[in-house]
């Protein structure tokens, strides 16, 4: 089995996701630069991911700094920090990791020392997140009949986490536990995370997946095709508004319509207790190229005005239950007293 991210003493291996599911290609680096730049161009996503891709990269940044001066240092990995805050603003996850990595920072102390600790709280981090993946889908599992046809949106897999991945966590347990499921992917517009890496792995698993085009997921609900929906999120608001990647919404609504549960499944680092409701969670907007030429064939005349919200914000009204590593929440949702992941830049 692939390892989406791999810490090797003093350098960062992961698979560039860009080339699947063509190739599976490892990059291996030491500079926290090469990092930031993977997470910014999507090699490393998915919003548990690229928080472990963070606090390595902030590790990586403090082995290799030379500054022997602690304020100097300080200074330096500081820098580091607002990097990394700045290569993707919607996974809460993101911040939640750098804060992490901050907390250990403002403790003045000998620099090898705050070098072995920023390198063994990254570690945790990644380790937290496997445990909390396993925790999502033992969890999430319950709620999955004997025999289920589950509809899920982008990429939610061991590709996109530390561990087995946040609603695939879920589908992959039910599975294990000897459940009948079949799934239908979205192929999740404009980057195709659901077509490229979410039939990568199921199929990997040994899964029944069917891909499908995002519009196609409404008529299968007609249809009454679909048992159950499930998503991961990039950020839960207090409320239990949820971020995720576009067209998740979308999902949610038509699912409301014909009737079919709406799940969430995500670890306790995408809950974000700084903020009381969906609209205040900042949506990333993406290159127009990734709509055009998005795989290399322009589909789009020459100059055409393009508009690319890389995620969208699920109304907690429309959400059926939120599963977490905790426990399974059910509305109304109130996260108000959920561990704090603010952080700002
Ligand atoms: O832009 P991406 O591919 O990083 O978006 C990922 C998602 O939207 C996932 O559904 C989300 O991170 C939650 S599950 C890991």
């Amino acid at each position: 089995m692939f390892k989406s991210i791999e810490w090797c003493g003093d350098s960062v291996r992961f698979i560039d996701q860009t080339k699947l599911p063509l190739e599976e290609t490892y990059i291996q680096s030491h500079d926290y630069r090469v990092i930031a730049e993977a997470i910014r161009k999507l090699k490393i996503r998915g919003a548990p991911l690229i928080g472990i891709a963070s606090a390595y990269g902030v590790a990586v940044a403090a082995i290799h700094s030379g500054e022997k001066n602690y304020q100097s240092f300080s200074h330096e990995i500081q820098n580091v920090i607002k990097e990394f805050a700045s290569t993707r603003p919607t996974a809460v996850n993101l911040f939640w990791a750098l804060k992490r990595m901050e907390n250990i920072l403002s403790v003045p102390a000998d620099i090898d020392a705050v070098i072995k600790s920023l390198t063994g709280e990254a570690v945790r981090i990644h380790r937290e997140d496997e445990e909390m993946c396993r925790k999502i889908g033992e969890n999430g599992q319950k709620l999955i009949p004997q025999s289920a046809v589950i509809l899920t949106h982008c990429n939610t897999g061991a590709l996109a986490t530390g561990g087995e991945g946040t609603a695939q966590s879920v589908i992959t347990t039910a599975y294990r536990l000897g459940k009948s499921i079949k799934v239908y992917a979205d192929e999740t517009r404009p980057l195709l995370q659901g077509a490229r890496l979410t039939t990568w792995e199921l199929m990997k698993l040994g899964i029944d997946v069917t891909l499908i085009t995002d519009s196609m997921a409404a008529f299968l609900m007609q249809q009454k095709k679909i048992d159950l929906v499930i998503t991961g999120s990039d950020r839960i608001a207090i409320n239990g508004d949820a971020a995720n990647k576009i067209g998740t919404y979308s999902l949610a609504v038509n699912a409301k319509h014909h009737g079919v549960p709406f799940y969430i499944a995500a670890p306790t680092s995408t809950i974000d207790p700084s903020i009381a409701s969906g609209k205040n969670i900042p949506i990333e907007e993406r290159h127009a190229d990734e709509v055009v030429q998005g795989f290399g064939k322009r589909t789009a005349p020459d100059g055409v005005k393009v508009y690319s919200p890389a995620f969208d914000i699920t109304p907690s009204t429309l959400i059926t239950a939120i599963i977490t590593d905790l426990k399974v929440y059910h509305p109304p949702f109130d996260f108000s007293r959920a561990p704090s992941s603010s952080f700002k830049v």
